[in-house]
């Protein structure tokens, strides 16, 4: 296994008898010094998930260009970590994010914003080649809910909300709301809330199509990372191709994403994971991926 800074972390906590059983509650800072804005931490069997929290609960963890760059920089972290299967990312009971930073944006003028594509480094987490799980309790507005769209699967706690109220300060959405949005929950809900501003609760947004499952809040961590374990079980040379084939749905007509599916399925048979999944099958156990 690859020695991170989350590792570096875990060690350091261990060594101050920090660690303490699952719960959103009992996440603690990979690095107090290295991160101000988020907490990072690994799970799963093997540790082979990296757990995410945003962590400004002051602002309703308002996503600030700092905490991004911060998230951002843990995201790449994994994604090159041999050891890390997948993600999961998410905020407190309260919040997964309230949005942008509108204090950060209140004075910005257009030539700033434009020269320096704000927000446009967000993106980031949408090409993530793992697979990202977002854990989303309380409110998810704005970039809270685009951030929430960039990832592959949304679990929501009871009490969760999504809304992209940019409309109401003036402004549209500029991460991803006006797209992901109408992709996910279709052109009349995605409308109605641009539009109005207005939000839907976790059950309506199941519903729509935008979150796969609803749980209580204090089961939503732990579902998630277990969804995110299981995940990175399988190859990740596998996963990497399966997602990159869903995600190509958004992009492709109908026979491209066909036929591109089609190469992305002939091209498992090039690797020994496939071939070992097979032979597991046949042999009656459990297969031994080597990522290969
Ligand atoms: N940016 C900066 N600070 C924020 C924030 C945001 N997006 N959302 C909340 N906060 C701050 C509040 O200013 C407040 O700080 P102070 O204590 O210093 O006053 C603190 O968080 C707590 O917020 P509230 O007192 O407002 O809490 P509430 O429970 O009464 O209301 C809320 C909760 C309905 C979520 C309300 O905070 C709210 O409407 N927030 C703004 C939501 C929003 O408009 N998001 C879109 C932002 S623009 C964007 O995201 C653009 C894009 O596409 C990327």
């Amino acid at each position: 296994m690859s020695f991170t800074l989350s590792h570096a972390c875990r060690l350091g906590a261990s060594r101050l008898g920090l660690v303490r059983p699952l719960g959103a509650a009992a996440l603690r800072p990979a690095s107090t010094a290295a991160y101000e804005h988020i907490l990072v931490e690994r799970r799963g069997e093997g540790e082979r998930v990296t757990l995410i929290q945003l962590n400004r609960p002051k602002s309703l963890n308002a996503l600030c260009s700092p905490l991004m760059s911060e998230l951002l920089e843990v995201v790449h972290q994994a994604e090159q970590d041999p050891a890390v299967g997948a993600i999961v990312l998410t905020g407190n009971e309260k919040a997964f994010a309230a949005g942008a930073d509108i204090k950060e944006m209140q004075d910005k003028r257009f030539a700033d914003v434009y020269r320096g594509s704000f927000l446009a480094f967000w993106g980031g987490v949408a090409q993530c080649t793992k697979p990202v799980v977002a854990a989303v309790n309380g409110y998810a507005l704005g970039g809270g809910c685009e951030l929430a769209m960039m990832c592959d699967v949304i679990y929501a706690g009871e009490k969760a909300r999504f809304g992209q109220p940019e409309i109401a300060l003036g402004t549209i959405p500029g991460a991803g709301g006006t797209q992901r949005l109408t992709r996910a929950v279709g052109k009349s809900k995605a409308m109605e809330m641009c539009l109005t501003g207005d939000m839907i609760d976790a059950q309506t947004a199941e519903r729509a199509g935008l979150v796969s499952k609803v749980l209580p809040p204090g089961e939503l961590v732990d579902a998630a990372v277990k969804t995110a374990d299981k995940m990175a079980s399988h190859s990740k040379l596998v996963v990497q191709m399966c997602k990159e084939a869903v995600n190509a749905a958004y992009e492709m007509t109908l026979q491209e994403g066909l036929h591109f599916e089609k190469r992305l399925f002939h091209t498992t048979f090039a690797t020994d994971d496939r071939k070992e999944g097979m032979t597991a099958f046949v042999e009656k156990r459990k297969a031994n991926f080597t990522d290969s």
